[in-house]
């Protein structure tokens, strides 16, 4: 199997994998006890909160964990706008953020907030002006994320979180495709707040972190033992959160190879396709894209049953967001970039990182072709 959905999940990296095999087998207790045993996972996790903090280039103490990408971006959204001063009822965010923000989004709608969808242009990115003019004093946070899930596109994040200072605002991006795989330093970018994820990254699912600077006030989404500096209630998930550190280390040791590698691969096997498929059309910008998604639309053909057909001869890819797979609804992303849904439908994403091949990208690139030709001679 030669596998394309990086952008889904990349494979646990096996050194990550031993180093949690490691730490479970210690049988240490919950980190908040004060016995030995307590205070040795506690140090694990502020061993492992210290590399994300200078991965990201915040401080110690802005680093939350979490569940993941998906809890980071409720957390943000809904703490933000729960701890919102008065007069402050607004929350912007863009049409093509993933579920987990335009989720959280629609909740904060139904608790009484205004939100407003920011659609993108053609090329799938955001137009800082745009968000700039949608803004005023009666908005509490902006949230636009760094790079998108389905295209790859990436935003002016700096742009858009200096608009938001202008009018007051606080500025959230969700870098659950950037984080280790672009240059990404939310303090520098003006981001008050950031979300991660682990299993993006060769770490584990089921962990991820938000960063908060100092002084932004959040209302808990999760109430309990008051752990994570009061905001994210629940006993840390030790092995978890090592895992995450360790991915988070070499992942940042191998940042600017894996990013070529990526970039080269996925270069290669756009070209050879458009070579067997040279009706094949790319979604998103031609440049400006996270290293290693490629997203096409095959006119006329069914993603959903290419990538069936893609898995039967060998090649995991998928059709859109992982969670939304499955779902007869077409991309919410492609649809807001102005596809109709026959051309949603139509597309499917390949997403490669460290591991894949050029060799694989090459031998992919002959499955698409055979693929695609067999489905439109109706075989
Ligand atoms: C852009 C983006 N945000 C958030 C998430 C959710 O992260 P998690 O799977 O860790 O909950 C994902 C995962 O697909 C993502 O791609």
């Amino acid at each position: 199997m030669i596998y394309l959905d990086y952008a889904a999940g990349a494979p646990l990296d096996p050194t990550v994998a031993e180093r949690m095999a490691d730490v479970m087998a210690m049988g240490l207790g919950n980190p908040s006890s004060l016995h030995s045993a307590g205070r040795k996972a506690r140090g694990l996790i502020d061993e492992a909160r210290e590399t994300l903090a200078k991965a990201l280039g915040v401080d110690f103490a802005e680093v939350l964990f979490t569940s993941g990408g998906t809890e980071a971006d409720n957390l943000a959204i809904l703490g933000c706008m729960g701890a919102a001063p008065a007069g402050r009822d607004a929350l912007v965010v863009s049409a093509i953020e993933h579920h987990a923000v335009l989720g959280a989004a629609e909740q904060a709608e139904r608790r009484g907030f205004r939100v407003t969808r920011m659609a993108p242009g053609p090329d799938g990115r955001v137009e800082p002006e745009a968000v700039a003019q949608a803004l005023d004093e009666s908005v509490a946070l902006v949230s636009v994320m760094h790079a998108n899930n389905e295209t790859g596109a990436v935003m002016d994040v700096p742009a858009m979180a200096a608009a938001a200072h202008r009018v007051g605002a606080l500025c959230h991006t969700d870098a659950v495709q950037s984080f280790c795989c672009l240059p990404f330093l939310p303090a520098r970018m003006g981001c008050d707040l950031a979300s991660v994820s682990s299993h993006k990254i060769g770490g584990p699912p089921g962990v991820g972190a938000l960063t908060v600077r100092r002084g932004v006030r959040l209302r808990p989404i999760l109430h309990g033992g008051s752990q994570e500096r009061g905001v994210r209630s629940g006993t840390e998930a030790l092995h978890l959160i090592v895992g995450f550190g360790e991915a988070v280390r070499l992942a940042m040791e191998r940042r600017e190879d894996d990013a070529a590698l990526a970039r080269a691969c996925a270069d290669r096997f756009e070209a050879a396709v458009r070579v067997g498929v040279p009706e094949v059309q790319r979604n998103g910008p031609a440049g400006r894209t996270r290293p290693g998604v490629v997203n096409l639309r095959f006119g006329g053909l069914d993603g959903a049953a290419l990538v069936i057909s893609l898995d039967m001869a060998g090649v995991a890819a998928s059709t859109g967001a992982a969670c939304s797979a499955g779902s007869p609804e077409p991309s919410h992303v492609l649809l807001a970039m102005g596809l109709d849904e026959d051309e949603a439908r139509a597309s499917v994403r390949f997403s490669f990182g460290r591991g894949v091949t050029e060799d694989q990208a090459d031998r992919a690139a002959s499955i698409v072709v055979e693929q695609v030709r067999r489905m439109r001679r109706g075989v």
